[in-house]
């Protein structure tokens, strides 16, 4: 071997792996761009300076072991952390370019936009149709007709309506498990939000309640921006477009779901699509 080729740096395969892999999302697809975000939950620091966009009409999963921060970015991304005192964020989160970080954002018109489904479905309890109807009387003055023309529609975009269209005016606390999770979709999609936030939406399901929740998730992101929690790596394959992977409140890869899965090129992101660990 020549001299020089001591000196070369090694080949890419011998390279250490790098700490962070963030793809960018092309400038025309992003809906949300998150911008040097940092969480605090009082002196707890559970975000470290996350930077990502999110899609429109695609599906990102964000996956990572409990505790890495998942959850409190979903709530940073319709502010419901604010109802919480001691909790604050710093950076920028550009819902089509407006920082929703400001103190000057009018919530209940970023919570028409950003929807967001619990782990646990919470149906209010009142009919089916009163809980589709509930955000949107509060948010738009519809007639009658109109109103009952949205709740169909939300309740068929959750994949819904035909187990529930003969009893819209019993509770909604009488719906199964997964029913109810949907119906908690349907509440959320009826004041056509254009980003939907689930956190975790099938843990509590059956495989056949949760392939319900796969198809209508999947169907829905023709119309809106979906980001999805989930502990469930084949889920996320299933569903998402692209993928991302957190670690003790740091975003450590990002990118298309496949090349995620297929050729992850963080050691951390590696071992967990693996199932080494998490
Ligand atoms: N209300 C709170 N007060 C203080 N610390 C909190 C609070 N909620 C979460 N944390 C901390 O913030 C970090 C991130 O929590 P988060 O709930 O976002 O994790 P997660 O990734 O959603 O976990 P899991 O998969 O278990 O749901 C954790 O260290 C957690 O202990
Ligand atoms: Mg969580």
């Amino acid at each position: 071997m020549p001299a020089s080729a001591e000196v070369q740096t090694p080949p890419l395969d011998e390279q250490p792996p790098p700490q962070q892999f963030v793809e960018p999302v092309p400038q025309d697809e992003v809906k949300v761009s998150i911008r040097n975000l940092n969480f605090f939950y009082g002196q707890t620091h559970a975000l470290l300076d996350v930077s990502m966009g999110i899609p429109n009409k695609a599906v990102t999963a964000i996956v990572g072991p409990s505790g890495c921060g998942k959850s409190t970015l979903l709530r940073v991304l319709n502010r419901i952390y604010g109802l919480y005192p001691g909790q604050r964020a710093e950076g920028e989160v550009l819902l089509d370019g407006q920082n929703i970080l400001d103190r000057k954002v009018h919530l209940p018109w970023l919570r028409s936009r950003v929807g967001m489904v619990f782990q646990q479905s919470t149906p209010f309890p009142m009919s089916t149709f009163d809980n589709v109807a509930f955000g949107v009387r509060l948010y738009e003055n519809l007639r009658k007709p109109e109103l009952a023309a949205r709740v169909e529609e939300s309740l068929r975009s959750a994949a819904l309506w035909e187990e529930v269209k003969d009893k819209l005016d019993r509770s909604a606390l009488s719906l199964s498990g997964g029913q109810q999770q949907r119906l908690c979709v349907a509440r959320s999609m009826a004041v056509r939000p254009e980003v939907l936030l689930l956190d975790e939406p099938a843990s509590a399901l059956d495989p056949i309640s949760t392939a319900k929740l796969e198809d209508t998730i999947v169907s829905l992101k023709r119309e809106v921006a979906i980001v999805i929690v989930t502990h469930n790596l084949q889920q996320a394959a299933r569903v998402s477009d692209r993928t991302a992977f957190m670690f003790l409140g740091r975003l450590i890869e990002y990118g298309t779901t496949e090349r995620v899965f297929n050729n992850p090129r963080t050691a951390r992101a590696a071992d967990y699509v693996t199932g080494r660990f998490g």
